[in-house]
């Protein structure tokens, strides 16, 4: 199959692409220029568009069988709503205009995020969505767009928190590296279950998408398994080899100290967590995969003590090599 990728530069991006192309699809990414293509498959074509207009777009999608949008832009509280709204709805918004009539299915990778906090749990497809951030927003907007524009020609894939080599920026790589400092105090009670998904299975989460033409509607793609955070936090500290955390600050100490340190921020006072920060650490998330395997055939096979084994070793080789070179 033809499939185009837009995001094709980033960190599921290019594993997207290794892993389509692997699939024997042709792949052409749409990138900006300076956008980092060294990072892409030999094998995949490149398109540099200048200016990503609807027309703009749709000259370069010209005909495909699938497009997948991976652009995005994740940021807290400090990137103004304006840019993130412009990453995730906006650029989609171009995507689709540009894609309607040229490509047989629009694959939109969404988030979690959607659902917004403090929801029975396990979350499903069912669960009504109450995003709380501009970024939560944004995507819930794109998804309306995507299914009011191209309806059962389209599938939304709401992502979990991925990880695993590469990743800069997640919750878990920020745990990581919370834990690796020797952190004695652990903001939250560690009670709250998390739910994160490691890189392989949510880039086969996405490639089944690409691949089952009969899926559509909104699919959740999570890791094998929920844990409580103290769990999560343990096994990060078994794996890099130093004491876990000892005493968790409990969780409405933590969301009042983000409340108040929204404040200080207004006033130009630095403080260490955002709100959304602290709903990330504190906040129950599990999910309901039940949809996700029966209809699109999705199964999580890496467990989190080896996600987190993977990401750890993978780090320290690239750590090694760079020393050495
Ligand atoms: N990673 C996760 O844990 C996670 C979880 C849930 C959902 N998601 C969603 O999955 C998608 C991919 O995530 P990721 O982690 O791979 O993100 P990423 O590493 O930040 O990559 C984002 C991609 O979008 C492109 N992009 C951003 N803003 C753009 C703009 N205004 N115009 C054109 N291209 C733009 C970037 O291009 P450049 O290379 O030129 O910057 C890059 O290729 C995003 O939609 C994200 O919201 C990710």
């Amino acid at each position: 199959m033809k499939v185009i990728v837009a995001g094709a530069t980033g960190f599921l991006g290019r594993h997207l692409c290794k892993e389509l192309t692997s699939r024997q699809h042709d792949v052409r990414a749409i990138v900006r220029p300076g956008s980092k293509v060294a990072s892409l498959p030999a094998n995949v074509e490149v398109t540099t568009l200048p200016t990503w207009s609807a027309g703009a777009l749709g000259q370069a999608i010209g005909q495909a069988d699938v497009l997948v949008d991976l652009v995005g832009l994740q940021g807290g509280e400090d990137i103004p709503a304006a840019a993130i709204r412009d990453g995730n709805f906006e650029v989609t918004a171009r995507l689709i205009s540009g894609a309607v009539g040229r490509v047989g299915r629009f694959v939109l990778v969404s988030s979690v995020r959607v659902y917004g906090v403090r929801h029975t749990q396990p979350i499903s497809e069912e669960t009504p969505r109450r995003p709380n951030t501009e970024y939560g927003r944004a995507k819930a907007l794109a998804e309306d767009l995507v299914q009011s524009e191209l309806g059962e020609d389209s599938a939304v894939l709401r992502l979990s928190e991925v990880f695993g080599p590469g990743d800069q920026r997640s919750m878990m790589c920020r745990l990581l590296r919370l834990v690796q400092r020797g952190m004695v105090f652990w903001p939250g009670s560690g009670d709250n279950l998390v739910h994160p998904c490691y890189l392989d299975d949510a880039i086969s989460g996405i490639a089944l998408a690409v691949d089952r033409q009969d899926v559509t509607g909104p699919y959740i793609i999570a890791g094998l398994e929920a844990a409580s955070m103290r769990t999560v936090v343990e096994l990060a500290a078994h794996v890099l080899s130093v004491a876990p955390p000892r005493w968790f600050i409990p969780t409405k100490v933590v969301r009042l100290g983000a409340l108040f340190g929204r404040r200080l921020r207004s006033f130009g006072f630095p403080f260490p967590f955002t709100v959304s920060q602290a709903d990330t650490l504190c906040d129950h998330r599990s999910y309901d995969l039940s949809r996700s395997r029966a209809r699109l055939g999705y199964v999580p096979s890496v467990s989190l003590s080896d996600g987190l084994r993977r990401t750890v070793a993978a780090e320290a080789g690239a750590r090694e090599q760079g020393s050495r070179l």
